[in-house]
Protein backbone atom coordinates (compact mmCIF):
# COMPACT_ATOMS: atom_id res chain seq x y z
CA UNK A 1 0.00 0.00 0.00
CA UNK A 2 1.56 3.58 -0.88
CA UNK A 3 1.33 5.81 1.53
CA UNK A 4 -0.68 8.97 0.91
CA UNK A 5 0.87 12.22 1.16
CA UNK A 6 -1.34 15.10 1.32
CA UNK A 7 1.10 18.54 -0.92
CA UNK A 8 0.87 22.38 0.60
CA UNK A 9 1.93 24.70 -1.53
CA UNK A 10 2.74 27.97 0.31
CA UNK A 11 2.58 30.17 -2.68
CA UNK A 12 -0.83 31.06 -4.25
CA UNK A 13 0.81 33.00 -7.68
CA UNK A 14 0.17 31.29 -10.55
CA UNK A 15 3.45 31.15 -11.60
CA UNK A 16 4.50 29.87 -8.56
CA UNK A 17 8.25 28.38 -8.74
CA UNK A 18 7.10 26.38 -5.69
CA UNK A 19 4.28 24.72 -7.86
CA UNK A 20 6.56 24.03 -10.17
CA UNK A 21 8.80 22.09 -7.34
CA UNK A 22 5.60 20.65 -6.30
CA UNK A 23 4.85 19.31 -9.94
CA UNK A 24 8.34 18.00 -9.68
CA UNK A 25 8.05 16.00 -6.77
CA UNK A 26 4.65 14.29 -7.80
CA UNK A 27 6.71 12.95 -10.96
CA UNK A 28 9.37 11.69 -8.93
CA UNK A 29 7.37 10.41 -6.61
CA UNK A 30 6.37 7.56 -9.22
CA UNK A 31 9.76 5.68 -8.39
CA UNK A 32 8.60 5.51 -4.31
CA UNK A 33 6.14 4.03 -2.41
CA UNK A 34 4.51 7.78 -1.76
CA UNK A 35 1.24 8.64 -3.61
CA UNK A 36 0.99 12.43 -3.41
CA UNK A 37 -2.07 14.70 -4.05
CA UNK A 38 -2.33 18.58 -3.19
CA UNK A 39 -4.68 19.62 -0.33
CA UNK A 40 -5.11 23.36 -1.75
CA UNK A 41 -5.01 26.44 0.34
CA UNK A 42 -6.35 29.00 -1.14
CA UNK A 43 -9.73 29.37 -0.67
CA UNK A 44 -9.40 29.28 3.30
CA UNK A 45 -10.78 31.86 5.07
CA UNK A 46 -8.90 34.45 7.68
CA UNK A 47 -8.79 31.98 10.22
CA UNK A 48 -10.12 33.34 13.93
CA UNK A 49 -10.86 31.78 17.10
CA UNK A 50 -14.47 32.31 16.77
CA UNK A 51 -15.05 30.01 14.15
CA UNK A 52 -14.08 27.34 17.20
CA UNK A 53 -17.63 27.53 18.36
CA UNK A 54 -18.99 26.37 14.67
CA UNK A 55 -16.51 25.28 12.25
CA UNK A 56 -17.27 26.16 8.76
CA UNK A 57 -17.64 24.10 5.96
CA UNK A 58 -14.87 25.02 4.26
CA UNK A 59 -12.51 24.49 7.66
CA UNK A 60 -14.14 20.76 8.01
CA UNK A 61 -13.12 19.82 4.49
CA UNK A 62 -9.56 20.73 4.80
CA UNK A 63 -9.38 19.21 8.17
CA UNK A 64 -11.02 15.78 6.86
CA UNK A 65 -8.52 16.44 3.39
CA UNK A 66 -5.68 15.96 6.03
CA UNK A 67 -7.33 12.95 8.03
CA UNK A 68 -7.49 11.07 4.99
CA UNK A 69 -3.61 11.02 4.58
CA UNK A 70 -0.58 9.51 6.05
CA UNK A 71 1.78 12.05 6.06
CA UNK A 72 2.36 15.97 4.45
CA UNK A 73 4.92 17.45 2.24
CA UNK A 74 5.13 21.55 2.84
CA UNK A 75 6.70 23.08 -0.69
CA UNK A 76 7.11 26.98 0.55
CA UNK A 77 8.12 30.33 -0.44
CA UNK A 78 10.23 31.88 1.80
CA UNK A 79 8.11 35.33 2.86
CA UNK A 80 9.95 37.86 4.92
CA UNK A 81 12.04 35.36 6.42
CA UNK A 82 8.95 32.94 7.25
CA UNK A 83 6.20 31.41 5.69
CA UNK A 84 3.12 33.10 3.37
CA UNK A 85 0.56 34.25 5.58
CA UNK A 86 -1.51 31.70 3.11
CA UNK A 87 -0.11 28.48 5.01
CA UNK A 88 0.09 30.06 8.55
CA UNK A 89 -3.41 30.87 8.16
CA UNK A 90 -4.34 26.96 6.95
CA UNK A 91 -2.21 25.41 9.23
CA UNK A 92 -3.87 27.63 11.99
CA UNK A 93 -7.28 26.42 10.67
CA UNK A 94 -5.84 22.33 10.71
CA UNK A 95 -4.79 22.84 14.40
CA UNK A 96 -8.52 24.29 15.78
CA UNK A 97 -10.70 23.87 17.49
CA UNK A 98 -9.00 23.23 20.67
CA UNK A 99 -8.47 19.55 20.96
CA UNK A 100 -8.98 18.38 17.03
CA UNK A 101 -5.62 19.93 16.06
CA UNK A 102 -5.18 17.40 13.03
CA UNK A 103 -1.31 17.37 12.41
CA UNK A 104 -0.67 15.71 15.85
CA UNK A 105 1.38 12.56 15.07
CA UNK A 106 1.29 13.57 11.24
CA UNK A 107 4.69 12.78 9.64
CA UNK A 108 5.74 15.90 7.54
CA UNK A 109 8.28 16.79 5.67
CA UNK A 110 9.50 20.93 4.52
CA UNK A 111 11.28 21.68 1.23
CA UNK A 112 11.17 25.18 -0.71
CA UNK A 113 12.39 26.90 -3.75
CA UNK A 114 13.91 30.00 -4.15
CA UNK A 115 15.91 32.60 -6.50
CA UNK A 116 18.13 33.83 -2.91
CA UNK A 117 21.32 31.29 -2.62
CA UNK A 118 20.17 30.70 1.07
CA UNK A 119 16.53 29.17 -0.82
CA UNK A 120 14.11 29.66 1.66
CA UNK A 121 16.35 28.21 4.73
CA UNK A 122 15.17 30.83 6.76
CA UNK A 123 11.56 30.50 6.27
CA UNK A 124 11.62 26.77 6.43
CA UNK A 125 13.06 26.53 10.02
CA UNK A 126 9.97 29.06 11.03
CA UNK A 127 7.98 26.19 9.53
CA UNK A 128 10.09 23.88 11.38
CA UNK A 129 9.22 25.30 14.66
CA UNK A 130 5.62 25.81 14.04
CA UNK A 131 4.60 22.02 13.17
CA UNK A 132 6.99 21.00 16.31
CA UNK A 133 4.38 22.97 18.20
CA UNK A 134 1.15 20.84 16.57
CA UNK A 135 3.29 17.97 17.39
CA UNK A 136 3.91 17.01 13.68
CA UNK A 137 7.24 14.49 13.65
CA UNK A 138 9.51 16.17 11.24
CA UNK A 139 12.07 14.68 8.28
CA UNK A 140 14.90 16.03 10.04
CA UNK A 141 17.68 15.74 7.84
CA UNK A 142 18.03 15.81 4.67
CA UNK A 143 17.35 19.49 4.70
CA UNK A 144 16.03 20.60 1.06
CA UNK A 145 16.87 24.36 0.12
CA UNK A 146 16.90 24.59 -3.62
CA UNK A 147 18.37 27.83 -5.05
CA UNK A 148 15.86 28.35 -8.21
CA UNK A 149 18.22 29.60 -11.42
CA UNK A 150 16.38 30.04 -14.83
CA UNK A 151 14.85 26.75 -16.34
CA UNK A 152 15.28 24.35 -13.81
CA UNK A 153 12.33 23.17 -13.40
CA UNK A 154 10.00 23.53 -16.23
CA UNK A 155 6.23 23.85 -16.42
CA UNK A 156 5.73 20.24 -16.38
CA UNK A 157 7.54 19.64 -13.54
CA UNK A 158 10.71 18.36 -15.28
CA UNK A 159 13.55 18.84 -13.57
CA UNK A 160 16.68 20.13 -15.88
CA UNK A 161 19.34 19.42 -13.51
CA UNK A 162 20.09 16.05 -13.35
CA UNK A 163 21.78 16.26 -9.55
CA UNK A 164 19.33 18.12 -8.65
CA UNK A 165 16.82 15.89 -9.66
CA UNK A 166 18.94 13.06 -8.12
CA UNK A 167 18.45 15.20 -4.30
CA UNK A 168 15.01 15.18 -4.43
CA UNK A 169 14.75 12.10 -5.26
CA UNK A 170 16.97 10.77 -2.56
CA UNK A 171 14.97 13.05 -0.32
CA UNK A 172 11.71 11.62 -1.10
CA UNK A 173 12.73 8.41 -0.42
CA UNK A 174 14.44 9.16 2.89
CA UNK A 175 10.64 11.06 3.60
CA UNK A 176 9.24 7.42 2.69
CA UNK A 177 11.39 5.72 5.07
CA UNK A 178 10.70 8.03 7.72
CA UNK A 179 7.07 8.19 7.04
CA UNK A 180 6.94 4.54 7.68
CA UNK A 181 8.73 4.71 10.79
CA UNK A 182 5.90 7.13 11.96
CA UNK A 183 3.38 5.65 10.87
CA UNK A 184 4.40 2.19 12.68
CA UNK A 185 4.96 3.39 16.22
CA UNK A 186 1.72 5.18 15.44
CA UNK A 187 -0.97 3.27 14.22
CA UNK A 188 -4.31 5.08 13.03
C1 LIG B 1 9.82 37.29 -1.38
N1 LIG B 1 10.98 36.64 -1.75
C2 LIG B 1 11.87 36.22 -0.77
N2 LIG B 1 12.90 35.38 -1.08
C3 LIG B 1 13.73 34.92 -0.11
O1 LIG B 1 14.63 34.13 -0.39
N3 LIG B 1 13.58 35.36 1.18
C4 LIG B 1 12.58 36.20 1.57
O2 LIG B 1 12.47 36.54 2.73
C5 LIG B 1 11.68 36.66 0.55
N4 LIG B 1 10.64 37.48 0.88
C6 LIG B 1 9.65 37.72 -0.05
C7 LIG B 1 8.48 38.38 0.35
C8 LIG B 1 7.47 38.55 -0.57
C9 LIG B 1 6.18 39.21 -0.11
C10 LIG B 1 7.61 38.10 -1.89
C11 LIG B 1 6.49 38.28 -2.90
C12 LIG B 1 8.76 37.49 -2.30
C13 LIG B 1 11.23 36.27 -3.15
C14 LIG B 1 10.66 34.91 -3.44
O3 LIG B 1 11.62 33.93 -3.10
C15 LIG B 1 10.32 34.78 -4.92
O4 LIG B 1 9.35 35.75 -5.26
C16 LIG B 1 9.78 33.39 -5.26
O5 LIG B 1 9.54 33.32 -6.64
C17 LIG B 1 8.49 33.13 -4.50
O6 LIG B 1 8.09 31.80 -4.68
P1 LIG B 1 6.86 31.42 -5.65
O7 LIG B 1 5.68 32.25 -5.26
O8 LIG B 1 7.32 31.73 -7.06
O9 LIG B 1 6.69 29.96 -5.43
Amino acid sequence: MPYQVGVFVGSLSKSSINRRLAKALERLSTDTDLELQEIPIGDLPLYNHDFDADYPPEGTAFKQAISRVDALIFVTPEYNRSVPGALKNAIDWGSRPWGQNSFAHKPSAVIGTSPGKIGTAVGQQHLRSILSFVNSPELAQPEAYIQYTEGLINEAGEITDQSVAAFVTDWLQKFEVFVGKVVTANPK
